[in-house]
């Protein structure tokens, strides 16, 4: 496809336009015209002749989605589940592992809160867990830094048998060196669960040669999928042992619990092959990665200034090439008290632009994100939005 990253003609096939500005790709993604067409075509296959659908047709189109991830994700197709969303890979996993009461189970104060909630529940219910955080502060000066603050914890808590790790955390948008990590946890006798809910299509992936023991990613976010699409990898070593929500299919192989878990609509799953195409199509992984990190380390600059904020102080390995944060100036009266998720909503109601607060460390943050289908005048406007919100003079 010949078509120019940031042009009208991007922005018409993801129904940009200038009232209503999109800078918050990281939440929940967008799928392209091309996507939705395929998922609709899907759905009238589905509604034409149910029977077929469920008994036969669906899966051809599973087989055909594990195959296209496996191939994306440098991983065999054996070990790769296509599933919701990283919220039920990091459930399958965690409810399927045996171990004993009392387990402990590494995160960190960067973990997103459905993961920290599974481990929670798991703790509650039978108290076969028991939380641990790393407490990762910033600014981070290496990644060294990071590596060093987890051996400290690996070897002084003996009992530490998992750890889960964001490839690219999510209120703060931090690549971890993951590799380096898995190899700790190797050193360590403690099995590495890699939440890559960011990770595709911001990274290269090549899972068959990081080998962590679990890796999950959402497709959905940043390879263009209709929600909700996601995948799970297992390693050899745990063929078989990896359950999702139980169904009529619970004592087959892996790949027939995965396929089919009950009537539902899975028509999103088939979009993965139809979405990687359109992905390769407008430039692959390294084109689309530089254009948006130039396009972000712009509006970084334009909004930190305008605000008299701060980016995030971290090396240039850990940078997410998509997503940033920085910040905020002190919230005004009215909105003082809000959390990070009524701060987004309030600000798409007043400005029809969708941007992102977050929360870590005790504080909010903005964070902003940049895809193909995003220019220059996208964030001028967020700028312009952001200094009335914060009420703020231009001139200040
Ligand atoms: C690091 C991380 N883990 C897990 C999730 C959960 O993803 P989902 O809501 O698609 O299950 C997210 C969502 O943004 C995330 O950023």
């Amino acid at each position: 496809m010949d078509v120019e990253l940031g042009s009208k003609e991007l922005q018409e096939m993801f129904h940009q336009s200038e009232d209503k500005v999109m800078v918050n790709h990281g939440s929940y993604g967008l799928p392209p015209q091309v996507v939705t067409d395929h998922r609709f075509k899907l759905l009238q296959e589905q509604d034409e002749q149910p029977d077929v659908w469920f008994r036969l047709n669906m899966n051809k189109y599973y087989h055909e989605a594990v195959d296209a991830v496996a191939e994306f994700v440098g991983a065999d197709k054996e070990d790769i589940f296509v599933i919701d969303n990283a919220t039920t890979g990091i459930n399958s996993i965690m409810k399927s592992l045996k171990f004993k009461a009392g387990t402990k189970v590494l995160m960190t104060n960067h973990t997103y809160l459905a993961v920290k909630n599974t481990i929670k529940d798991i703790e509650e219910m039978n108290g076969g867990f028991q939380r641990i955080f790393v407490d990762i502060p910033v600014p981070i000066k290496s990644e060294g830094d990071i590596i060093d603050l987890y051996e400290k914890y690996f070897s002084t808590n003996v009992d530490i048998k998992i750890a889960v790790i964001d490839h690219i955390t999510s209120p703060s948008a931090i690549v971890l060196p993951v590799e380096r990590l898995i190899g700790l946890c190797r050193k360590y006798n403690i099995l590495s669960v890699i939440d890559g809910a960011h990770a595709p299509g911001q990274v290269k992936l090549n899972l068959n040669e990081m080998q962590p023991d679990f890796y999950v990613g959402n497709l959905h976010k940043w390879v263009y999928t209709a929600r909700s699409t996601g995948f799970l990898w297992v390693s050899p070593a745990f063929r078989g042992t990896i359950y999702p929500p139980i169904s009529s299919n619970y004592d087959q192989t892996m790949h027939h619990r995965f396929a089919y878990m009950g009537t539902r609509d899975y028509s999103a799953f088939y979009t993965i092959p139809v979405a990687l195409q359109f992905f390769k199509d407008v430039g692959g992984l390294e084109a689309l990665t530089s254009y948006t990190s130039g396009l972000l380390s712009w509006a970084v600059r334009l909004l930190c200034e305008a605000l008299h904020t701060k980016p995030l102080d971290i090396p240039s390995t850990m940078k997410s090439p998509v997503m940033a944060i920085m910040s905020l100036p002190p919230l005004p009266d009215g909105v003082r008290d809000l959390t990070a998720d009524q701060l987004t909503v309030d600000f798409w109601l007043k400005y029809a632009v969708q941007t992102c607060f977050t929360s870590f460390n005790d504080r909010l943050w903005l964070r902003i994100s940049a895809n193909i289908y995003n220019c220059k005048s996208d964030y001028l406007k967020l700028r312009d939005c952001l200094l009335h919100f914060f009420e703020m003079n231009p001139k200040d």
